[in-house]
């Protein structure tokens, strides 16, 4: 049995999964996690974890220093919830209107919290500090939390050697890892176009220049890109998820606004699919004589895995959850905070299954929603056996060197 499954008493599960339940019940949006940050500080507390707070206002780091010397080991969760109605009938529910943890960031938290927990009574024995990353303002796109906490400096006196990250992942059963190396979600860019013609009577169109038909031309337009100009083995999404405009139906519409999102996993697909858009975008609206503005915000890159720390994931899941435990996975077009971290220093992020047994699984961001809390004592396991394989790896290294 390993140091953490011996840990994990059914007492233990059970105390973090009602400190999940008490995040679900008081949702907070990204940025204005400051209720959730106080109970993680006083969790860190109470569990005799030094830490620091006020990273991108609501952010905490977590230090546990083992009694020997070896390497930094950083594990991060992300705190906030979003603005979604909760259309669930559990007894946990929202508390709080139009807000819900509907991406499971609230069991992300608790895991971290057990995970802080379970390694702080290991203390004696572990080589190396590991650090907690409580980050909040994930969902925030494209600003988010990670750079902003590594910009208050969060690692500025203790820089971690690698990191590590989870997401609960509806489409896997639970005690199923993914985990890959390279690209594991996607680069997630965001668009407003503003088209402006100009409106009159309905009946008149030879008067006006409308903003309805330039905008339908563009929507079909930009769909060209991902099936004319993206080589067919890469992968592109581009979606225009909102459109307003118009006044009235025998007004030809003055404006329209179209706001999407574009999705890649490589670098140069991404620049490939940001300059079609502008000449589309822009080419279209003069064919038509209309004027656009384009306001596009270069979002969360790509989450790159470094192979070495899939690896030891992938070595800690099947350690703990047996040799199946970790099946080939396709990378996701979602995009995530973490890899803002991972551009700076290496690790992995990984899926925890968290599936439904019984009934319809509503995917991430559904405001019905529901994760397994199956999953959290095997996300809590995984991760602290990550933590201490990762850890071995340092230890390994220092001793190889001397
Ligand atoms: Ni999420």
């Amino acid at each position: 049995m390993g140091k953490a499954k011996a840990l994990l008493t059914d007492l233990f599960v059970q105390e973090i999964i009602d400190i999940r339940r008490d995040f679900h019940r008081h949702p907070e949006l990204s940025g204005e996690e400051y209720e959730t940050s106080k109970k993680v500080q006083s969790y860190l507390q109470e569990a005799g974890i030094e830490f620091r707070s006020g990273f991108a206002k609501t952010g905490v780091l977590g230090i546990i220093k083992g009694a020997k010397r070896g390497g930094v080991v950083a594990v991060r969760a992300d705190m906030d919830a979003l603005p979604i109605q909760e259309q669930n009938n559990l007894p946990y529910k929202s508390k709080v209107s139009g807000k819900m943890h509907a991406c499971g960031h609230d069991a992300h938290t608790a895991m971290l919290i057990g995970v802080g927990r379970l390694l702080q009574e290991m203390k004696e024995e572990i080589h190396g500090t590991v650090l907690l990353v409580f980050q909040p303002a994930e969902e925030n796109a494209p600003i988010g939390g990670s750079k902003p906490m590594m910009e208050d400096g969060v690692f500025n006196d203790i820089a971690p050697d690698c990191i590590f990250g989870l997401h609960v992942w509806p489409d896997l059963p639970v005690g199923k890892i993914g985990v890959r190396a390279h690209e594991i979600m996607g680069a997630s860019d965001r668009f407003k176009i503003t088209i402006q013609g100009s409106g009159g009577h309905a009946s008149m169109p030879h008067q006006t220049i409308d903003a309805v038909i330039v905008a339908s031309q563009l929507i079909n337009q930009l769909q060209t890109i991902v099936s004319r100009n993206v080589d067919p083995l890469d992968s592109a999404v581009i979606t225009v998820g909102k459109i307003t405009g118009g006044d009235r139906y025998n007004v030809i519409a003055e404006k329209v606004v179209l706001e999407g999102t574009i999705r890649t996993f490589k670098n140069e697909v991404k620049s490939l699919v940001k300059s079609r858009f502008y000449n589309i975008v822009e080419g279209t609206a003069k064919i038509h004589g209309a004027n656009v503005e384009i306001d596009y915000f270069d979002g969360y890159p790509a989450t790159m895995n470094t192979p070495k720390w899939a690896d030891v994931v992938k070595k800690a899941a099947d350690n703990a959850l047996g040799n199946d435990a970790t099946p080939e996975v396709n990378p996701s077009l979602g995009g995530e905070d973490f890899a803002r971290f991972l551009e700076k220093y290496e690790g992995a992020f990984f899926w925890l299954g968290s599936k439904m047994e019984e009934g319809i699984q509503k995917p991430l961001h559904d405001s019905q929603f529901i994760l397994n809390e199956d999953c959290i004592a095997v996300g809590m396991e995984v991760m602290t056996t990550t933590v201490l394989e990762a850890l071995t790896n340092f230890a390994k290294v220092k001793e190889g060197a001397k």
